[in-house]
C-alpha cells in the first residue's frame, strides 16, 4: 500500500459498537453517530446494525447521514441558512435549534413538515479545564440557550432539549452536568418528550464507568419520562484507526529529525489545534529509548511537527511510522495545503484482508481550487 493511508479496523469498530449497543439495550436510550468526528460512509452499513442513526452539523452531513446511514437523522447548527432550510427538511427528522430566535424563525415550518423540534440549552456547567476551544460552557459561549435567555412561551413548539458540554469525559462529568441541567431547566424537562445528552462521552474507553452512565440515563427516564439520546463521535471509533506513514529523510539540527510523508497540518490538524500528542506504535517518551527523533511533516510550515518520540531501532528512509487512534477527527478534517495529497483510506476486515476504499490524487487537490 502506498503511504500515507488511514487504516480503519473492523474488529475494533465492532468492539466499540457492542459496548454502545449494550448501553442502548440496558436502558432503551438511542445512540447516534456524530458524523463530525467520523464520516467514513463505507462503514455505515456496519454501524447501522448497532446504532439508531446519525447527527449532523448542517446540510451536507444531514444529507450524507440520510442517504448512506438511514435510521434517524438529527441536525444541530448554531444558526441555519435561510437558503438551505427547505432542503434540510428533506433529510432531517429531528432539528435542534440554538436559540429562541431560531425556533421562532424556523420552528413552525419544521413542525408543519412533521419534524421533531429541539432547543440546545447551555447549563453553564464547565467540567473541563484548559481547552476553552472545546468548552461550550466557557463564559461568552454562543452554543446553547442559557436559563436567562430561555423563552417559556416557546415550550409548546418544542419536542425536546439538547445539551452538549463534554469532551473526552467520563460519566462523573455527565453526572455533574445533569445535576446542573436539572437545577436550571428541571421544570421544563417534564414538558418535553426527549433529551439529547450530546457527545463527549468516552464510553468505549477502558476506564469509562458504563454502569454510572446507565444509572444517569435511568434516572432521567424515570424522573421526567424522557426518551434519551446520546450522540458520541469519538467513542464510536476510539482506537479503531491508524495513520500509516513512511520516513522520507532523516536529518540532524541539534536533534535528529525524521521527515515523514504525512503532515500534522494536513492530515491530523488536531495535533496542532488541540494540541495533543498522538500515540506512535512501538515508541516511548522522548529520551526513553535508544533513538529519539522529532517526527515532522513535509510541508513548509515550521510548526508542522508531531512531537519527539524514542524508538529501540534507528529510523531510516522507508521506515514505517504508525500513528494510533487516528479514525476520529482526522479524515473529516484533512486538507491539501501545500498541494499535499490526501491519505488513501484502507479498511481491514475482520478476516484480516485489506481493502483500499479510496485513493485520492491530483484531481482532489485541483477540484477545490479555481
Ligand atoms: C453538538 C455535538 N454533538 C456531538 C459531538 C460529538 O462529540 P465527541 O466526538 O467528542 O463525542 C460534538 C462535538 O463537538 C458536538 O458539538
Amino acid at each position: 500500500m502506498r503511504t500515507p493511508y488511514f487504516l480503519v479496523d473492523e474488529q475494533a469498530l465492532i468492539k466499540n459498537l457492542e459496548i454502545l449497543k449494550s448501553v442502548m439495550d440496558k436502558t432503551g436510550c438511542k445512540i447516534l453517530l456524530a458524523q463530525k468526528a467520523f464520516s467514513m460512509f463505507y462503514t455505515y452499513p456496519l454501524l447501522r446494525r448497532y446504532l439508531a442513526g446519525t447527527t449532523a452539523s448542517g446540510l451536507y452531513e444531514a444529507r450524507l447521514g440520510h442517504e448512506e446511514f438511514g435510521g434517524e437523522t438529527h441536525v444541530y447548527a448554531p444558526a441555519y441558512r435561510p437558503d438551505e432550510f427547505d432542503e434540510l427538511l428533506l433529510y432531517a427528522d429531528d432539528i435542534i435549534f440554538n436559540s429562541p430566535a431560531q425556533v421562532k424563525k424556523y420552528g413552525a415550518k419544521a413542525r408543519a413538515a412533521g419534524k421533531s423540534i429541539g432547543l440546545r440549552i447551555n447549563p453553564q456547567c464547565s467540567t473541563q479545564e484548559g481547552h476553552d476551544i472545546y468548552n461550550p460552557c466557557a463564559p461568552g459561549s454562543r452554543l446553547g440557550t442559557t436559563r436567562d435567555n430561555f423563552d417559556e412561551s416557546l415550550l409548546p413548539l418544542l419536542d425536546g432539549l439538547h445539551f452538549h458540554t463534554l469532551c473526552e469525559q467520563n460519566a462523573d462529568a455527565l453526572e455533574l452536568t445533569v445535576a446542573a441541567v436539572e437545577a436550571r431547566f428541571g421544570n421544563y424537562l417534564k414538558a418535553v418528550k426527549w433529551l439529547n445528552l450530546g457527545g463527549g462521552h468516552h464510553i468505549t474507553r477502558k476506564d469509562y464507568d458504563v454502569e454510572r452512565l446507565v444509572r444517569i440515563i435511568r434516572h432521567l427516564q424515570e424522573t421526567y419520562d424522557l426518551e434519551i439520546y446520546l450522540e458520541p463521535g469519538e467513542a464510536v471509533v476510539l482506537n479503531a484507526g491508524f495513520l500509516v506513514s513512511e520516513v522520507l529523510e532523516v536529518l540532524h539540527n541539534d536533534v535528529d529529525i525524521a521527515i515523514l510523508d504525512t503532515s500534522a497540518a494536513c492530515h491530523m490538524p488536531d495535533v496542532l489545534e488541540m494540541p495533543y500528542r498522538p500515540p506512535v506504535r512501538g515508541s516511548r517518551a522522548a529520551g526513553e529509548g535508544a533513538y529519539t527523533y522529532r517526527l515532522a511533516g513535509p510541508t513548509c510550515l515550521a510548526g508542522d511537527v508531531i512531537g519527539d518520540y524514542s524508538f529501540d531501532a534507528p529510523l531510516v528512509e522507508g521506515s514505517r511510522v504508525i500513528f494510533e487512534d487516528m479514525a476520529l477527527y482526522t479524515m473529516v478534517k484533512t486538507n491539501t495545503f501545500n498541494g499535499m495529497a490526501l491519505p488513501d483510506i484502507v479498511y481491514r476486515k475482520s478476516d484480516g484482508s485489506l481493502e483500499r476504499v479510496r485513493r485520492f490524487g491530483y484531481a482532489d487537490f485541483k477540484g477545490r481550487l479555481s
